[in-house]
């Protein structure tokens, strides 16, 4: 981060923090324009999901961390929206992206999730491929007949490295789409979090009977800790009063720690505010990135390809191997037991119940209040694409 962001971002963070305040001494949240109805179809009905995922294969989607493939020849595999990957730092520094798709008869050259290999073998007849995706030998050769070798390399993917995320592109996303246009106003932000500098401390996937858009609005909805985590972080983080700010196709919301609305209310004095705030930057349309004092908490949700019923959540924690001592590696475990009771003992159960709500009666709607507005925005945001793709 240079020093002149830093300051953007420091001035920013006290403007945000004296919104939340506002709100905690009124009584008052952020407002969208008025409440929105979503259809709960929008959850369960196949050919939205169909023109979601054309919306979904038209965005960068970031496949990995930079730091999980740290050296030359480090590799991850990743299947998304159904297309195997092979991930490889190359020689030079930079990030090759294959499809994990032998050019002999389509297996993959890759089965493990992550390692690092100088070439990659098929299993199914031996053919092999060096990490920049060449094809490096074929077992009886000459025995194949006619085979242009030169013609039978690895396909590649386009692929950017930026904000130590390897964003990949998809055949059917704008080519003339930069990664720093698309971010936008949320470029600086996740820039300001250094993730290039960030190791994967937790890796956990999760398969679930939810439609994503569920589990995204779970992960950004400021009115719910205090009720469905009424023991757990709902005691930590003030319900009801959070700020939004919108960046176009991105938001982040922010909202306080307890303590904060306690320290305000008993008249103490409040040093550097904005440590009591928590903030949720989300980047359409399935990403959110959670930073924390000790680590990153990242999130990627990924639609099914034909149910609408069930989604693919990949939760990582980042960190700072620098900073890892034991004391820092306890918190973090802690933090995690934290979420991990949240999520899969209170939010995901909600979430499944509200799937089968959804499927038993789809032609209902949803409210989403406008006192919701991070719940909001990728509702709002999806039907802008949908309008974007006609
Ligand atoms: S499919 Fe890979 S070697 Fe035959
Ligand atoms: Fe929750």
């Amino acid at each position: 981060m240079q020093d002149g962001e830093g300051q953007d971002m420091k001035i920013e963070l006290d403007t945000i923090y004296r919104r939340i305040v506002d709100h905690l001494e009124n009584g008052t949240t952020d407002m969208a324009a008025d409440s929105i109805e979503v259809p709960a179809a929008h959850f369960t009905d196949t050919d939205h999901l169909a023109r979601e995922l054309e919306v979904f294969r038209r965005q960068p989607l970031a496949a990995a961390t930079s730091m999980e493939v740290p050296e030359p020849g480090s590799f991850v595999t990743r299947d998304i929206l159904g297309v195997p990957l092979l991930i490889v730092r190359q020689k030079d520094g930079s990030v090759g992206v294959f499809r994990n798709m032998c050019r002999h008869r389509g297996g993959k050259v890759e089965q493990g999730d992550k390692g690092k290999k100088p070439f990659f073998v098929c299993a199914y007849h031996g053919w092999s491929f060096k990490g920049d995706g060449s094809l490096r030998g074929v077992p009886f050769e000459e025995q194949y007949g006619t085979l242009d070798k030169g013609c039978r390399n690895l396909f590649s993917v386009e692929a950017e490295e930026r904000h130590g995320l390897i964003w990949i592109k998809l055949p059917q996303a704008p080519q003339d789409l930069s990664l720093a246009d698309y971010l936008g106003e949320a470029d600086e932000r996740l820039a300001a979090y250094d993730i290039e500098r960030l190791t994967v401390f937790m890796d956990q996937k999760i398969d679930l009977d939810i439609n994503w858009k569920l589990v995204m609005d779970g992960a950004i909805d400021v009115l719910h800790p205090q009720f469905l985590h009424a023991e757990g972080v709902g005691k930590l983080i003030q319900t009801g009063a959070a700020v939004w700010l919108d960046l176009g196709r991105h938001g982040q919301s922010y909202s306080a720690r307890k303590r904060l609305a306690r320290k305000l209310k008993a008249g103490e004095p409040i040093d550097k505010g904005f440590r009591y705030l928590t903030g949720n930057l989300m980047i359409f349309p399935n990403m959110s990135v959670i930073p924390t004092p000790d680590h990153i908490e990242h999130w990627t949700v990924w639609p099914h390809l034909t149910d609408p019923g069930k989604c693919h959540v990949h939760i990582r924690f980042l960190t700072d191997p620098a900073k890892l001592t034991d004391e820092v590696a306890a918190r973090i475990n802690r933090s995690w037991d934290i979420l991990r009771q949240a999520a899969t003992e209170e939010d995901f159960p909600m979430e499944e119940m509200i799937q089968a709500n959804a499927a038993a009666l789809p032609t209902t709607d949803f409210l989403y209040g406008a006192n919701e507005v991070p719940t909001q925005h990728l509702h709002l945001q999806m039907a802008r694409e949908f309008e974007a793709l006609t």
